[in-house]
């Protein structure tokens, strides 16, 4: 099912602002969307108002092009996995699936098929007459999936649902579900504030701030043309390094006149109106060469080395104070307390408007 807001607005009652506004975003049929953001942006409102839990303020949703607004929960053919799946303790994982069906007084053979379809693809199966207390966390948020999926919905909504797991575990089900999502198709539209969640798992991301969208796109235009310097910061690890400059003669020159970057000539072109103003450069700690033999270099003490293995992240000052990160292949030799010359993947510089934060290239 499709799945489109129109002009979205929430104000909860006795507060005097809006939680969301201006919500436009549009969930084709089988799209895995990830509604992603830092805590309190209200990922949750706009879940809930999905759900038809949160009333809405403004503007409209819409189901297939059919309003939405007024339907009541039940009518909405969704079924939502919340963080906290509180499963009943005292039925059997069967029961605990079976549960909503029952409810609607379904036949028993149905029940029973749909319970036993959904634990062969969550691979509970083993698992369907024990207790939620004598099974894994990881096999209990598969039992909460199950509950959602046997109601055959139209679309998924969940709500940090691995956030209670251990990591291992986390990511382990982050490709279950992907793999669960392709065998189903069923829509999905999935709430984190974990940009690796969103970075895997999504056809689709809406990175929202201040119940703001800041961008809506696929996982690679986030990483490669992050709209502004709030959405660059959020995606990516290490996080992208920003630098305050001016353009001069054309050439991006840092605030502490320490890093020179001529931009290529595609990015050249766009930057012609900003020539003596105030712009930002983003460069991500895996887009800096090493040694920077050719074009621009700058130098920097190497302060601190994180050895992780494969990478080498490095925690490096240039002379006037300025702090940088940057990561390098493992095999790489870097030592504290050394100075080193860098330069820069010219194609993966990142300019921005300094005053708006806006992107320019
Ligand atoms: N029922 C409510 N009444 C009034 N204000 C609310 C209500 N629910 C949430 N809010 C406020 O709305 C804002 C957004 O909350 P929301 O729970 O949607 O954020 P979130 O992005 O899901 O955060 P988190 O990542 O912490 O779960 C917060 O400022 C919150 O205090
Ligand atoms: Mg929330």
């Amino acid at each position: 099912m499709k799945v489109t807001l129109k002009n979205i607005g929430k104000k909860y009652e006795g507060r005097e602002e809006f939680t969301l506004k201006d919500i436009n975003l549009e969930i084709e049929e089988k799209d895995f969307c990830v509604i992603l953001g830092p805590s309190g942006c209200g990922k949750t409102t706009l879940l809930r108002m999905i759900a038809g839990l949160n009333s809405i303020t403004e503007g409209d949703l819409l189901f297939n092009n059919k309003r939405m607004n007024k339907v009541a929960p039940k009518d909405r053919d969704i079924a939502m996995v919340f963080q906290s799946y509180a499963l009943y303790p005292h039925m059997t994982v069967y029961e605990n699936m079976a549960f909503s069906l029952t409810m609607r007084k379904e036949r028993k053979k149905l029940i029973d098929e749909r319970v036993r379809e959904a634990a062969k693809v969550l691979q509970i199966e083993d698992y369907l007459y024990s207790k939620p207390s004598d099974i894994s966390g990881g096999q209990r948020q598969r039992v909460a999936l199950g509950r959602a999926m046997v109601r055959n919905p139209k679309v998924f909504l969940m709500d940090e649902p691995l956030s209670n797991l251990d990591a291992k575990l986390r990511e382990h089900m982050r490709v279950e579900l992907v793999r669960l999502h392709k065998q189903l198709g069923t829509t999905s539209i999935y709430v984190t504030h974990d940009q690796t969640e969103a970075m895997t798992m999504a056809s689709k991301i809406v990175l929202m701030n201040e119940g703001k969208i800041q961008q809506a796109g696929r996982p690679d235009e986030f990483y490669n043309k992050p709209a502004n310097i709030f959405v660059a910061k959020f995606i990516g690890s290490p996080t992208m390094n920003i630098l305050k400059g001016t353009m001069e003669d054309g050439k991006f020159v840092s605030k502490n006149k320490l890093m020179v970057i001529t931009p290529s000539e595609e990015d050249s072109i766009k930057l012609k109106s900003y020539e003596g103003r105030n712009v930002s450069v983003g460069i991500r700690p895996e887009r800096f060469e090493s040694g920077g033999e050719f074009g621009d270099t700058f130098k920097a003490l190497v302060e601190v080395v994180e050895m992780l293995g494969k990478e080498k992240i490095l925690y490096a000052k240039m002379a006037d104070g300025h702090e940088l990160v940057i990561s390098t292949p493992g095999h790489y030799k870097y030592n504290e307390g050394e100075t080193h010359s860098f330069g820069f993947d010219i194609e993966a510089i990142h300019f921005f408007d300094t005053e708006s934060g806006e992107r320019i290239n």
